[in-house]
């Protein structure tokens, strides 16, 4: 029998999400701050207008919890999810909560493993990619570490999906290692000693005494988590070149924010979320 590939991996592991996954601590917050980094970030390179009319695709939705500030403020919303689980929590969440009854009629979702060959399926690849002529926005937060080809997903996603003019904006995990503090844009006010005292023992890159704590995901006999492909998340430099690799222009990247998050074993990390965006000539 073959060696199981990241897919079946991931597949495995979202499949069987903990049905208590979103009462971990952060991932609410680390979730809306990065769907609403989204809608800010589009809006900044478009306007009010387009972002009202958007049609948006959401690449790895999972259960929709970064997705649903941006479904609010777009036309409508494709989730796409390789993973029948996710979606199916999404569906429960969409029914019961709420506060989330607006957005009902606002998304869309699509059981499908996106791959360069096949990027949507049927009926939706017609609908809105030969008819619509792609999307608006493409969208993904916190998918592209899980996926061992990244450089290439880029090029699916911006070359396959998104209409001319339209944006492809991901939310990932930034590689810090080796940078000094000064480069971080998500701690204000002074260099002084007590300049973002009480993390120095989680973030990356940022230990006491130039002590590295780089962001890996392990579980708790400390291995390396098998559906995760990039343990550091990524530097920002290599995932700006990939989006120029797929041919987009005026791409843009930035430090989002940083936040301490626990992983399921309890360690306590600090992530560094970087955005990049670019757009289809
Ligand atoms: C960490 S979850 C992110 C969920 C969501 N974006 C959020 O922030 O709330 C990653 C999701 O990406 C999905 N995924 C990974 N690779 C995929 C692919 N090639 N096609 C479709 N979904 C994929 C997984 O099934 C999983 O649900």
């Amino acid at each position: 029998m073959a060696a199981k590939s990241m897919q079946e991996f991931n597949n495995e592991y979202f499949n069987n999400i903990p049905n208590d996954f979103e009462e971990a601590p952060g991932i609410l917050e680390m979730s809306f701050k990065a769907g609403n980094t989204i809608v800010d970030e589009f809006r900044k390179s478009t306007s009010d207008e387009r972002l009202k009319n958007a049609i948006a695709l959401d690449f790895g939705v999972g259960m929709g919890l970064s997705g649903q500030p941006v479904a609010a403020a777009v036309h409508h919303m494709v989730g796409v999810d390789a993973a029948e689980g996710m979606l199916k929590r999404l569906h429960e969440k969409l029914a019961t909560e709420p506060e989330l009854a607006p957005l009902r009629s606002k998304i869309t979702t699509v059981h499908h493993l996106v791959t360069a060959e096949s990027p949507l399926p049927e009926p939706e690849a017609t609908k809105y990619l030969t008819e619509g002529k792609g999307f608006d926005l493409v969208f993904s937060n916190y998918v592209l570490h899980h996926i061992d080809d990244a450089k290439g997903t880029i090029q699916t996603l911006g070359g396959k999906l998104l209409k001319p003019d339209g944006w492809l904006i991901i939310l990932d995990l930034e590689n810090k290692l080796g940078e000094s503090s000064h480069h971080h844009h998500h701690e204000h006010g002074h260099h002084g000693h007590s300049h973002g005292h009480h993390h120095h023992e989680v973030k990356p890159g940022h230990g006491p005494a130039g002590e590295h704590n780089p962001l890996e995901f392990t579980d708790a006999q400390g291995e390396k988590l098998k559906y995760v492909a990039h343990h550091h998340g990524f530097k920002r430099e290599e995932a700006e070149q990939w989006f120029e690799d797929a041919g987009l222009v005026d791409v843009q990247s930035s430090d989002a924010f940083g936040m301490e998050y626990v992983l399921p074993t309890g360690k306590k990390i600090w992530i560094d979320v970087m955005m990049i965006k670019g757009r289809h000539p």
